[in-house]
């Protein structure tokens, strides 16, 4: 009855605050989140070494300072779905799991900080969160409070479990407004037109409105089938996604997964360079106690994260599809450009590619004197071009060449 209560109350004091504008992720985030990888183990009795615990993120933390992934730019280390404890405290505050975080999340988010990072976390609009753990629903300004309390810079915020389609849209809206008044800098990561997309149609400039980024699709998987999933699914709606993305709001085609088990060489090559034109979040889901020296300078590769990062903001889109190549381009600052060519063939070897200069975006700024770098799979430096230029590319099955164009 008091949980009733206390949530008609929240839904009534809904204030008509228009927008987000809260002045963060003026570039897409970058950093590291559990669940593709770590999902919900929490037996830390028979996987002490993999279970979601308190260890686990300070291992992670120590990992990325140490290992250059902080300097490359990933700072955001994110904690997702199953921490929780099962029940709220005595003031209906969450708290974490006391057996696998024994000190608590603002003991994490110390930690974090010490060492120059920023700590996520994960909460759901609905009743419950995905894994069954206590939701938001009727605490959104109670649990923004509790993040800001405990110094939390990111909250991804899932939508299991949420009731009606008004009170999705009203949830994703109350959970902006509470962290906006909190005065804590907190980066919001919504999952809103994934599950508002199943009943509705997304206004996506709302969405951009309250949402430092939003999950579009479903949950990535660890396999090339999946990454498919994602470039097809992002390209196919791309009239609509583009235009919505820029500093500040951004589409999330879900983790990264490379370094892990389902990609070959050629398939890390391809998200790395894809999820650099969509400028998507770079959060990468890993073991970065465990991962190869290849997958490692993939990720942490300036020349690629540069194109992520550009400061105009712009999201890639798919140019043109032919022959089972597919080339996508994504406009950045100064007039120049990335494109990337992928061989969708799946069977033989490497195939050329002809790209012409006339198919490329008519803002690329060099007229007589084009400067082109290819830096995936490898880097080589082309030279110089004039206003016609064309280049043959070898581009090896589900594989991808990713240039620059300055
Ligand atoms: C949903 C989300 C995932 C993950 C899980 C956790 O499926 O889309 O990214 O957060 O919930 O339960």
């Amino acid at each position: 009855m008091l949980w009733l209560i206390v949530s008609a109350v929240a839904v009534l004091c809904l204030p008509p605050v228009p927008a987000l504008n809260n002045g963060l992720a003026r570039t897409p985030p970058m950093g590291w989140l559990h669940w593709e990888r770590f999902t919900c183990e929490t037996d830390c009795v028979r996987n002490p070494t993999t279970c979601i615990s308190e260890q686990l993120f300070m291992q992670m933390a120590d990992m990325m300072v140490s290992n250059g992934w902080l300097q490359a730019g990933y700072k955001y280390l994110c904690i997702d779905d199953c921490w929780l404890a099962a029940q709220r405290d005595e003031n209906y505050r969450l708290q974490a799991d006391p057996d696998r975080f024994p000190g608590g999340i603002k003991k994490l988010a110390d930690y974090v900080h010490a060492r120059g990072l920023l700590l996520g976390i994960y909460q759901d609009v609905g009743k419950q969160t995905c894994a069954g753990y206590p939701g938001s629903q009727g605490f959104y300004d109670v649990d923004a409070q509790t993040f800001a309390d405990w110094g939390v810079d990111l909250l991804k915020f899932d939508g299991c479990n949420y009731g009606t389609l008004e009170q999705l849209e009203d949830g994703y809206r109350h959970m902006s407004i509470a962290l906006n008044r909190t005065g804590r800098n907190i980066v919001y990561s919504c999952e809103w037109p994934f599950y508002a997309r199943r009943l509705t149609k997304v206004n996506y400039t709302e969405v951009a409105e309250y949402c430092n980024s939003w999950r579009n699709f479903d949950d990535i998987q660890d396999s090339w089938a999946s990454v498919k999933y994602l470039m097809d699914f992002t390209a196919s709606l791309q009239d609509e996604l583009v235009d919505a993305a820029g500093p500040g709001g951004w589409n999330d085609p879900d983790m990264l997964v490379i370094g892990n088990f389902g990609l070959s060489w050629e398939q890390e090559v391809t998200q790395m360079a894809l999820w650099s034109i969509m400028a998507a979040p770079l959060l990468m889901s890993n073991d970065l106690r465990d991962i190869n020296p290849r997958s490692k300078a993939l990720l942490q590769n300036q020349e690629v994260i540069a194109i992520n990062q550009d400061p105009l903001g712009a999201q890639g889109y798919r140019l043109l599809q032919v022959i089972d190549f597919e080339v996508w381009e994504k406009p950045l600052a100064g007039g120049s450009l990335a494109v990337s060519v992928t061989n969708r063939q799946e069977i033989g070897g490497a195939r050329q590619f002809i790209l012409l200069r006339g198919i490329l975006w008519k803002g690329l700024a060099c007229k007589d004197k084009c400067y082109l770098t290819q830096l995936l799979p490898t880097r080589h430096d082309y030279g110089g071009f004039n206003a016609t230029f064309f280049i043959q590319l070898s581009v090896n099955p589900s594989g991808t060449v990713l240039l620059r164009v300055d």
